[in-house]
């Protein structure tokens, strides 16, 4: 990076903001990490980053990335934020939140004449590490412009995709889209194992066949051997699918498949299955099948390293 590099404010060092805001700093930014849970930001140290104690720290950064969980989150740390006198250039807002909430998001900060970049992201946290992340983004061209040297740290991919939140329904529909086809890799996978195919041998089928994909060849260890360690939790898929319904219903655009997934998901919640990655809709598919299934143990890659 060049001398006179702007200073960076890094908000949210969850799953996705460690990782983040690790590659940034890795990659030789300046930048100072706030987290509500201090000591899950402190690690970022040895990358060379800064951990603030207080959020109000931030304000005088040049660029600020946000990364917490929901509008609501979104909305008390950034009126922390502002809560004093100094303010950023820039805010990148990268969490998955609504349109509706983006907007206000949006006014709030003219406002406050900071730049705004809806910035959402496609990936988990391993794809984050690969160095395999999509960045969607929206907002004034000349933000985006200014924001892609850091963003390119960050991600593989950066797209504009025009003025205002048109990154959120993006992204909105790519979340939608993530949940209906984990309900239907899980309900083929049980259907097959059911008939009698061990899951790692469909899913190597399918993995190298036209339905294969990258998502579906990094969900394959999971489905394989059961391994549900969080990448995404049960409890923000549901905010995703409740997002993509709401718009479904601003833009009437009926979406069944969308609707009938979003309460299977509900029901694994309501289940109890909360504390683990969302991909436990393979476990409630096998137990709606009449099937306990059991890890294979089998060595299996993700398509990621
Ligand atoms: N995980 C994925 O695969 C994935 C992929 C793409 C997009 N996303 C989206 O990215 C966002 C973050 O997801 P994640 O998986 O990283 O979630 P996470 O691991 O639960 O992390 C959430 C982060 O937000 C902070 N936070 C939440 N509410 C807050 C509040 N009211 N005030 C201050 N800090 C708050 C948390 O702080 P504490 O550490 O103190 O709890 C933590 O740093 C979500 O909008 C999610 O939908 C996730």
């Amino acid at each position: 990076m060049k001398k006179n590099k702007p200073s960076i404010g890094w908000i949210g060092a969850g799953r996705m903001g460690y990782e983040m805001a690790g590659r940034l700093a890795k990659g030789g930014a300046d930048v100072l990490v706030w987290n509500r849970t201090k000591e899950k930001a402190k690690p970022l140290e040895k990358y060379g980053a800064k951990v603030a104690d207080q959020l109000a720290e931030l304000a005088a950064r040049d660029i600020v990335f946000c990364m917490v969980s929901t509008w609501k989150d979104v909305k008390e740390v950034v009126t922390k934020l502002l809560a004093g006198k100094a303010r950023p250039k820039m805010l990148i807002e990268c969490s998955s939140i609504s349109l509706e909430g983006s907007a206000e998001l949006r006014t709030l900060l003219e406002k406050h004449k900071i730049q705004y970049l809806a910035a959402p992201v496609s990936g988990n946290a391993k794809v984050i590490k690969a160095g395999k992340l999509s960045f969607v983004c929206s907002g004034p061209k000349a933000a985006f412009d200014f924001a892609k040297p850091y963003l390119n740290l960050i991600a593989a991919n950066s797209s504009y995709v025009g003025e205002g939140e048109l990154s959120r329904i993006v992204k909105i529909c790519h979340n939608v889209f993530l949940g209906v086809v984990t309900q239907s890799l899980a309900e083929i996978t049980v259907l097959a194992q059911k008939a009698g195919v061990p899951r790692h041998a469909f899913l190597a089928f399918i993995n190298q066949s036209v339905m294969g994909s990258t998502f579906t060849r990094y969900k394959t260890p999971a489905f394989v051997n059961l391994d549900f360690k969080v990448t995404f939790t049960p409890h923000l898929l549901r905010k995703d699918m409740d997002l993509g319904l709401d718009a479904g219903r601003k833009f009437e655009v009926p979406m069944p498949l969308a609707s009938a997934t979003r309460d299977l998901i509900q029901a694994m919640i309501g289940q109890g299955w909360t504390e683990e990655d969302f991909a436990t809709l393979l476990l409630q598919q096998a137990e709606a099948s009449g099937i306990k299934l059991k890890s294979e143990n089998k060595e299996v890659g993700d398509g990621l390293s």
